[in-house]
């Protein structure tokens, strides 16, 4: 069977709300990826962030392959060795105290909307004459998932259209204006959600300046400061977390897309003063911290942690946008980025880009109106960024065609 035969019946029967490229995934090695043509390709998206250790890693495949032997799904009733182990791992390379396991990016943040509320209720008691201290900030142009609530979360009007009413209880300010965001900080507000690096918006950054006059309002009007890390986590930007770049120290964080390393699994984790707020009953999930994805991302999560690893990730970032600005492409604005996520800002539609690079043989992402994404796994050679880089200077830069 080739591409045509899938792409035939993923265009009859799955509802149609991804804008796909015409290309059905056979399979692939690390940042090397096959259609089902036949046809090569050099992955810079990970599968948007997710494939931190590369497709088909062995350690990882053991991992999981060992669990899925032992037994894939149980509930949380009962203890899984490995979601323990993995909360254990991940509160060590995070310095949090508890982690709460469910299945997406976008689940993580309504679990860390729910415990930012619920610290605020128990303490300040919401709900009593005068008390509605429950409204979140977040920052215009952020992106924090496709549930109605987190959809409410994002900053960005167009995502707050076609599906009202959405949950209440949320206010925007600009990034990078802590004038705005002290106007903000009014008796209602119980806590304040950051992207450290704007992922889907277009790779843009928070100044260091910035997050730490946060920290400090946040300390100072005992608001829960919440970061997003469901892009930039788990080594992405060569820091176990982003905020480990700036010295920040979140009250709660969430992580997704590369713990699992190819499984959907996702968590947010919270500091001592959080760890106690969400009892029994308070909040579940069927299938969150899955043994197999919890194997998984124990590989993932040992692997990533090591400083060696880390450093690896800064330098191939580093090498990465040194080689593209070195391309001196007239098309390319400004090279953006930090360890493996960078981003391209160009004069043009990104997404027509995408496509070329495509035919070509190289898998990228877009963010933003104007921005081209690489999200390459943590584990890309150098040989295979160099293969991906030519193809791209191919695309931005003239004419040449690349070989199939
Ligand atoms: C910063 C951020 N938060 C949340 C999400 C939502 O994650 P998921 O698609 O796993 O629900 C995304 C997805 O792109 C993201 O980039």
């Amino acid at each position: 069977m080739n591409n045509a035969y899938y792409l035939g019946l993923d265009a009859e029967y799955v509802m149609g709300t991804y804008g796909r490229l015409p290309v059905a995934i056979s399979h692939g090695k690390n940042a090397t990826v096959y259609d089902c043509d036949g046809r090569k390709y050099i992955d810079f998206t990970s599968g948007i962030g997710v494939n931190s250790l590369g497709l088909c890693d062995e350690g990882w495949t053991a991992a999981v392959t060992e669990q899925l032997g032992k037994f894939a799904h149980m509930s949380n009733y009962y203890v899984a060795p490995k979601m323990a182990e993995l909360a254990r791992e991940l509160t060590a390379a995070t310095g949090m105290s508890k982690v709460f396991f469910c299945n997406s990016g976008a689940e993580a943040n309504e679990g860390a909307i729910k415990l930012a509320r619920k610290y605020s209720r128990d303490k300040y008691g919401f709900g009593k004459p005068g008390n509605t201290r429950a409204t979140i900030i977040t920052l215009k142009n952020s992106f924090h998932g496709r549930t109605i609530t987190t959809l409410a979360a994002t900053g960005q009007d167009k995502f707050h259209v076609d599906f009202a009413p959405y949950t209440e209880g949320f206010k925007y300010v600009e990034p990078n204006d802590i004038d705005a965001l002290k106007e903000a900080m009014t008796p209602d507000v119980c806590g304040l959600m950051i992207e450290i690096i704007q992922g889907e918006g277009g790779v843009n950054f928070l100044r260091g300046a910035y997050l730490r006059d946060v920290e400090e309002l946040c300390r100072e009007h005992d608001i829960a400061l919440i970061v997003d890390e469901v892009q930039t986590g788990i080594g992405r930007t060569g820091r176990f977390l982003t905020c480990q770049n700036y010295g920040i120290e979140p009250d709660i964080v969430t992580v997704a897309k590369g713990l699992g390393g190819g499984l959907p699994i996702g968590a947010f984790m919270c500091n001592d003063k959080f760890a106690t707020v969400l009892g029994p009953g308070d909040h579940g999930s069927t299938f969150g911290g899955n043994p197999a994805a919890c194997a998984g991302a124990l590989e993932v999560v040992r692997r990533v942690k090591d400083q060696a690893f880390l450093r690896s990730v800064r330098d191939k970032g580093e090498y990465l946008r040194a080689r593209i600005k070195d391309m001196n492409i007239p098309i390319v604005r400004e090279v953006r980025g930090l360890g493996l996520m960078t981003g391209v800002e160009i004069d043009g539609d990104p997404r027509e880009y995408v496509k070329k690079c495509c035919e070509m043989g190289l898998l990228i992402l877009s963010a933003g109106s104007n921005v081209l994404r690489f999200l390459p796994p943590l584990t890309i050679t150098y040989d295979e960024l160099d293969a991906g880089l030519k193809i791209l200077e191919a695309v931005l830069g003239g004419s040449q065609r690349c070989e199939k």
